[in-house]
C-alpha cells in the first residue's frame, strides 16, 4: 500500500494522505541552519547544532505523535470553525491534502471550507533563516473573512536542558517584539550572543509569546484558546515557555489569493555590539533588520527559491544515470544523493530525528558519510577530512565524536572502539581519487586540537594503520576494544548495571577479545595507504604496509575462517564468536562483506563459500539480517548486541547499513544478478508498494528493518540520518554500475544484472564529462572499453586534460 507517489520530474514525493504510518520528514537547509520538518509540518530548527543551538521545540514520542512544528492555524470568521491546513495539530478532515518533500524544500497544501492554503518552507543559501511562505486561495464564491496565526515553540536553546532542568528554565525565557517581529533572547542578557526572531510580513492583529495566554490553560497545540476565539493577549513571555504567534486579519474576495511570509531565524552580534542603546538590555538589531526586510520581500523568496533548486540541480548532475530500473534511476539521480548530503551535513546530530540531542559528528560516521558525496562537494569533503583529522590522537586513536559547533573530540559516547582511525584512510582515499588533490596529504594538521602538535595529513593515516598494529591479539588480529563497526558487539565490558550505557560502561580490557571484521577493515586501508605512499614515490612506506597487509591477511586465513564463512571475533576467553560452534551468533554479515571488498578469500573459494553462507542463512526478503541466530537471552560476555530482543538492531536486524558490503562482495566475485537483487530488497523506491509494512519513508533509506525474529519483520525504523545512504550510493555507482574513480582515472566496470541490455550514465570527474554508454552483448562482466571511439587497454580511462566531453563505449559479454 503506497500513501503518496514519486515525481521525479519534479525531484519531488507526494504525500497524499496526512496520516502516514510514521511522520515522513525531510530535512531544511544545507549549510549552518536546519530544520527537521514532517508531512503535517511538525519538527524543529537549530543552528549548526541540534542540541547545543536549538530554536524551536519538539516531541516526537508524544501522543499524538510528532507534536510542535511550523504551524499556522486558520480560522474562518463566519462560521468561527479552525483548522490548521497542514493537518497537524488541529487534525480536521481536510477536503484534499498534498505534502511535496522536494530537495531541501517542503510544500504543504490542503482544501477545508473552499479555503486553499499551501505554505513552502525552505532556508535559502547562504543564510540563517527559514521561510514559510503561505499562499491563501478563496475557492468560495463569497468573501472570505479569515485569521491567520503562526505558531512555534522556542527552545531555550540547548535542548537538553530545555527538556529536563526546569528548576532553571522556568525561570530564564525572555523575548522582544518590535515592529511585529517577535525575538527570542532568553540568556542574551548573559553570556550568548545570538537571539533568534519570527517576523511576519503583515501587519498584525496581534500576537502572542507566553504559552499559556495562546493556548490557554490546560489546551493543547490543537484547540488554542486565542484561535478559537479570535482574540490574542499580546501576551511578553517572562520565565515559562516563550512561544511565537503572530495574528493576521485578510478578507479575500472570491477567487482571490494572498501570500504571507513568515520567517524564523537565528543571528549572531558581536559581543561587544549586543545592546542598543548600549548600556541597555535591548537587541542590537541594526545588522538583522536588513536581512528580515530582504526575505518579507517576495520577491528575493522566490529568487532565493529558485537558487535553491538550482544548487540542486548542479549537484545532482554530477552524476546522472539511466537504467532499465525505475527505482535505481530515482534513487541515484535523486534521492540515495540527497540523503547522502544530508547525513554528511548533520552526521548522526540531529539524529535520530526524535531528538536530537544525543551526540555530535561520529568520528567513523562521517568517514563513511563521506563516500556518498565527495563528488557532490569535493571543498567541503576536504574540510571534513581536516577536521576530523584534527581530533585525532598522536596515538593514532581517535576521539569516537566531536561536536559540529566546537569541532573537539569528545569522548561523551565512549572511546576505544578499535575500527575508528582506520575509516579515516578510507575517505581520504575516496577524497584523492574523486579530485587528485595531492596536496591535502602534505597539509598540516593537529591531534587533539592541540597548536604545536602539527603533522601532515599523511602522516595521520599512517598512525591509523600504526594504531591496529600496536594492538595485535594472540591470534594476531587486531584487538576489537570497546567495540568495532558494531557498537553493540561488547566482549569487553561485562556491564551488570541496569541501564548503564554499554558504550561508556568500564571496559575490562582483556587484552585478547579480537576483531576479525578489524582486520578485513585494516587490510583494505592498508591497500589504500600503499597505493597513496606509491604516489607520494614513498617506497619504504609502501613496503611496510604492504608486509603489514599480507601478515593481517594470513592471520584472518589462519584463523579467521570458520570452514564455510569468516568468523566475526574471538571474546574475552578467546572463545570465537560468530562459528557454527556457537549455540547462538553463529554467522554474522561483517566480516564476510569486509573480508571480501579486502579481497580476501578471492584466490581459494572462501569468498564464493561465504557468500553462498551468507545467501542460505542471511537473506530474507526485506534484506540481509546482521547476524543469525539471534540471541535469545542477554550474555554478560557480548554485551549491548544480546540487549536487544530478537530480530532488532544489532540483534538480527536488517542493519541496513551492512548490505551494500555484500551487494559489492558479490560484484567483485562476479555477480551482477545477486548484487542487484540484494539492491533492490533494500531500495526504499521498491520497498513503496510496502509502506504499510516498512511503515519508514519510502524515498530514504532507514537504518534497521526489523529482521525475521521479530513480529514485526521487514519494518524499518529510525530512518534518515545513516551510513546505509552513502554505502548505498557507492554499491550502485561504483560497483554494480561500475563508474569507480581511481588514483589515475575513471575506471569503467560495470557488474549489472544479466538481463539489463545496458545503460547510459553521465559523470563529471576531474573537469570533464564522461558520457558512458555501457551495452550488454552476452551474459558476463567481460568488458570492452572504446573512448573517444577508440579501443583501450583494461577498465581505467586515463585522465583527459581539462574541460573535455568524453565518449566511453563499454561492451560486455
Ligand atoms: C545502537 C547502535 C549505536 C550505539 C551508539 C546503540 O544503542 O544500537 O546502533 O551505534 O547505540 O549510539
Ligand atoms: C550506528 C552508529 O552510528 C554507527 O557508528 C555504528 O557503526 C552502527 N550503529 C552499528 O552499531
Amino acid at each position: 500500500m503506497r500513501y503518496g507517489r514519486f515525481d521525479d520530474t519534479n525531484r519531488e514525493y507526494i504525500i497524499t494522505r496526512p496520516d502516514t504510518p510514521l511522520p515522513w520528514v525531510n530535512y531544511l537547509g544545507t549549510e549552518a541552519f536546519f530544520g527537521i520538518i514532517s508531512n503535517t509540518a511538525g519538527g524543529y530548527s537549530f543552528y549548526r547544532d541540534a542540541r547545543l543551538r536549538r530554536l524551536t521545540r519538539y516531541r516526537y514520542n508524544n501522543v499524538p505523535m510528532d507534536v510542535g512544528g511550523r504551524y499556522i492555524y486558520l480560522r474562518d470568521a463566519a462560521s468561527g470553525e479552525f483548522w490548521s491546513p497542514s493537518w497537524q495539530p488541529t487534525r480536521c478532515n481536510l477536503e484534499s491534502y498534498v505534502c511535496r518533500h522536494g530537495l531541501s524544500y517542503t510544500i504543504i497544501g490542503s482544501t477545508y471550507l473552499g479555503i486553499a492554503a499551501q505554505t513552502c518552507y525552505f532556508v535559502p543559501l547562504g543564510e540563517n533563516l527559514e521561510i514559510w511562505q503561505a499562499t491563501i486561495t478563496n475557492l468560495r464564491e463569497t468573501a472570505a473573512s479569515l485569521s491567520v496565526f503562526s505558531a512555534i515553540e522556542f527552545a531555550l536553546w540547548d535542548a537538553w536542558d530545555d527538556a529536563t532542568n526546569y528548576q532553571r528554565n522556568l525561570s530564564t525565557g525572555e523575548v522582544e517584539i518590535e515592529d511585529g517581529v517577535i525575538y527570542h533572547k532568553t540568556e542574551y542578557r548573559e553570556r550568548r550572543d545570538h537571539f533568534a526572531y519570527f517576523a511576519c510580513s503583515e501587519p498584525l492583529v496581534g500576537f502572542d509569546t507566553q504559552r499559556e495566554a495562546f493556548l490557554g490553560p490546560y489546551a493543547g497545540w490543537d484547540r488554542p484558546q486565542a484561535v478559537e476565539r479570535d482574540q490574542m493577549s499580546n501576551s511578553i513571555a517572562h520565565g515559562w515557555f516563550p512561544i511565537g504567534s503572530h495574528h493576521v486579519r485578510l478578507v479575500l474576495p472570491p477567487g482571490e489569493s494572498h501570500s504571507i511570509i513568515f520567517l524564523l531565524g537565528y543571528h549572531q552580534n558581536p559581543p561587544d555590539q549586543k545592546f542598543d542603546p548600549p548600556h541597555s538590555q535591548t537587541i542590537n538589531k541594526v545588522t538583522v533588520r536588513p536581512i528580515i526586510s530582504r526575505y518579507l520581500d517576495p520577491h528575493h523568496v522566490q529568487a532565493a527559491f529558485n537558487a535553491l533548486r538550482a544548487r540542486w540541480s548542479e549537484l545532482l548532475n554530477v552524476i546522472q544515470v539511466e537504467t532499465p530500473d525505475e527505482h535505481t534511476n530515482r534513487m541515484v539521480n535523486i534521492w540515495n544523493a540527497y540523503q547522502c548530503m544530508v547525513t554528511f551535513n548533520l552526521s548522526r546530530s540531529a539524529s535520530m530525528f526524535e531528538a536530537g540531542v544525543s551526540r555530535g559528528i561520529g568520528f567513523r560516521d562521517s568517514n563513511q558519510d563521506l563516500l556518498g558525496c565527495v563528488h557532490m562537494m569535493p571543498e567541503r569533503a576536504r574540510e571534513r577530512i581536516l577536521d576530523i583529522a584534527t581530533t585525532q590522537i598522536e596515538d593514532g586513536g581517535a576521539y569516537h565524536q566531536y561536536q559540529p559547533l566546537t569541532k573537539r573530540g569528545n569522548d561523551a559516547i565512549g572511546s576505544n572502539f578499535n575500527d575508528d582511525p582506520l575509516w579515516l584512510v578510507l575517505s581520504v582515499a575516496a577524497y584523492l581519487k574523486e579530485t587528485g588533490d595531492w596536496a591535502i596529504l602534505d597539509v598540516p594538521v593537529q591531534f587533539e586540537n592541540r597548536p604545536g602538535t602539527e603533522a601532515p595529513l599523511y602522516e595521520h593515516l599512517r598512525r591509523s594503520l600504526r594504531y591496529t598494529l600496536a594492538r595485535l591479539g594472540p591470534h594476531g588480529l587486531p584487538l576489537i576494544g570497546r567495540a568495532d563497526w558494531n557498537d553493540c558487539l561488547n566482549l569487553n565490558t561485562f556491564s551488570e548495571e541496569p541501564g548503564e550505557s554499554f558504550q561508556t560502561a568500564a571496559n575490562r580490557e582483556s587484552g585478547i577479545a579480537e576483531s576479525i571484521f578489524i582486520a578485513g577493515l585494516f587490510v583494505l586501508a592498508a591497500k589504500e595507504l600503499a597505493q597513496i605512499a606509491t604516489h607520494r614515490g614513498n617506497s619504504a612506506d609502501r613496503e611496510w604496509i604492504l608486509e603489514a597487509s599480507n601478515e593481517m591477511a594470513r592471520a584472518v586465513a589462519s584463523y579467521g575462517w570458520d570452514g564455510e564463512w569468516f568468523l566475526r571475533a574471538y571474546d574475552a576467553f578467546g572463545e570465537p564468536i560468530g562459528s557454527h560452534r556457537c549455540e547462538e551468533g553463529q554467522i554474522f554479515i561483517e566480516p564476510q562483506g569486509m573480508c571480501l571488498m579486502a579481497g580476501l578469500g578471492l584466490d581459494d573459494g572462501r569468498a564464493a563459500q561465504a557468500l553462498r553462507s551468507v545467501h542460505d542463512r542471511l537473506a530474507t526478503p526485506h534484506g540481509i539480517i546482521l547476524q543469525q541466530p539471534a540471541y535469545s537471552r542477554y550474555y554478560l560476555h557480548l554485551g549491548e548486541i544480546s540487549s536487544y530482543p530478537p530480530g532488532f538492531k544489532e540483534n538480527a536486524g536488517i542493519f541496513c547499513h551492512t548490505n551494500p558490503w555484500i551487494m559489492i562482495a558479490e560484484t567483485i566475485a562476479g555477480s551482477g544478478d545477486r548484487a542487484f537483487d540484494y539492491y533492490q530488497r533494500l531500495n526504499p523506491s521498491v520497498r513503496e508498494s510496502i509502506s504499510e509494512i516498512h511503515r519508514c519513508e519510502p524515498y530514504v533509506y532507514a537504518q534497521m528493518v526489523a529482521g525475521r525474529d521479530a513480529p514485526s519483520h521487514g519494518e524499518a525504523k529510525n530512518s534518515w540520518l545513516t551510513g546505509t545512504a552513502a554505502w548505498n550510493y557507492v554499491a550502485i555507482t561504483q560497483w554494480i554500475l561500475g563508474i569507480r574513480p581511481t588514483y589515475d582515472g575513471l575506471e569503467i566496470a560495470p557488474a549489472i544484472p544479466s538481463n539489463w541490455a545496458g545503460f547510459t550514465a553521465r559523470r563529471t570527474f576531474r573537469g570533464a564529462t564522461y558520457r558512458i554508454v555501457v551495452v550488454r552483448d552476452g551474459p558476463g562482466n567481460a568488458i570492452s572499453l572504446t573512448v573517444n571511439g577508440q579501443p583501450i587497454e583494461g577498465t581505467v580511462v586515463c585522465l583527459p586534460p581539462q574541460n573535455q566531453e568524453i565518449e566511453i563505449k563499454a561492451v560486455l559479454r
